[in-house]
């Protein structure tokens, strides 16, 4: 039998094609997931604890691609791919969030909470579920809490100690009013920025500081462009496992359960990751040529605030503020 050059040309494209379709169902669905920082960070352990469940407990239909270290863009942008649907899964701090879903601004309220299990318990409870289900209304599924772990100051000026070390220092902050607002009343000059942008603006000397937990300065190596870190510890830093709406709508219930659990999953890795990071990190910054202050006037950072806390009272409730701050 003889095939004409045609037929033959057809045929293989059509094995070639039946082969990817083949290879695409075994790979299943693709899961572009995007996060700011490196996969070995406390963003990649969320993203990877979330991934490894949804996967196995689906029997392989979902395939997560990873997108660390900003890749899709800034959080921003991460966000808005999530509201188009352009990106089905992301990690994000809630740096960004809260121009998204103003209430969840409220857990960007500098000293709010005392320590790490304070904040976990808040935001494990009802509060921070009801906080979670409000996203819906913008656009955003959120399944899950992760963590950064507390905000510390570094800058390349000086030494900063007491509040009014705080003055004039060009200290980039997140897209976030709650925190803008914060450090103007510490008498710095806040200056907004997409994370990508901050290394390198720090190694120019366009800002002299930035603030972060020590899970991202640890895993940006920022002792590379700082020469001072102080334990301010001035905020607690979320961040927040989400899903794009017209993904989720397309699966069923049993896929959303392993959506869910497993960005549970992915939450509690952060968590992990940071309470190991906490306990080594400041001396790998110290190691690492840092000047480290440890007895910030912590007080006197929150007495600066009074003002502000005004105005974050009247934003948020003062009966939010009271629940949180009684809760054990
Ligand atoms: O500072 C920020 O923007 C955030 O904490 C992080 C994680 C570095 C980037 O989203």
């Amino acid at each position: 039998m003889r095939f004409s050059r045609r037929t033959l040309v057809a045929s293989s494209a059509a094995a070639l094609l039946g082969l990817s379709s083949l290879t695409a169902a075994a790979a299943g669905k693709e899961v572009k997931i995007g996060y700011a920082l490196a996969q070995a960070s406390h963003f990649g352990a969320a993203a990877q604890g979330w991934s490894g469940y949804v996967e196995k407990a689906t029997n392989n239909a979902f395939q997560f691609k990873h997108f660390p270290s900003s890749a899709l863009g800034g959080e921003r942008e991460l966000i808005e791919g999530l509201q188009l649907g352009t990106v089905e899964a992301a990690v994000v701090s809630t740096g960004a969030l809260s121009n998204f879903v103003a209430d969840v601004g409220v857990v960007d309220i500098p000293f709010l909470f005392r320590d790490l299990g304070h904040a976990r318990n808040v935001l494990d409870g009802k509060f921070g579920t009801d906080l979670l289900a409000k996203f819906q209304q913008r656009g955003l599924i959120a399944l899950a809490w992760g963590e950064q772990g507390f905000r510390h100051l570094s800058n390349n000026k000086h030494v900063v100690k007491n509040v009014a070390d705080m003055k004039g220092l060009k200290i980039r902050v997140t897209e976030n009013p709650v925190h803008i607002t914060a450090f103007r009343a510490l008498g710095a000059s806040p200056t907004p920025m997409s994370w990508p942008e901050v290394v390198s603006a720090l190694q120019q000397g366009t800002i002299d500081g930035q603030e972060n937990p020590i899970s991202v300065l640890t895993s940006a190596k920022l002792w590379e462009v700082q020469k001072h870190l102080s334990l301010t510890a001035h905020v607690y830093a979320p961040m927040v496992l989400l899903v794009s709406p017209s993904f989720w709508n397309g699966l069923n219930a049993q896929q959303k359960a392993a959506f869910t659990d497993g960005a549970k999953i992915g939450g509690k890795a952060s968590r992990t990751f940071v309470d190991e990071v906490e306990k080594k990190g400041v001396e790998e910054a110290r190691k690492h040529g840092m000047a480290v202050v440890d007895n910030v006037d912590r007080a006197a950072f929150r007495k600066a605030l009074d003002k502000p806390y005004e105005q974050f009272a009247k934003k948020f409730g003062q009966k939010t503020l009271d629940d949180i701050a009684a809760t054990k």
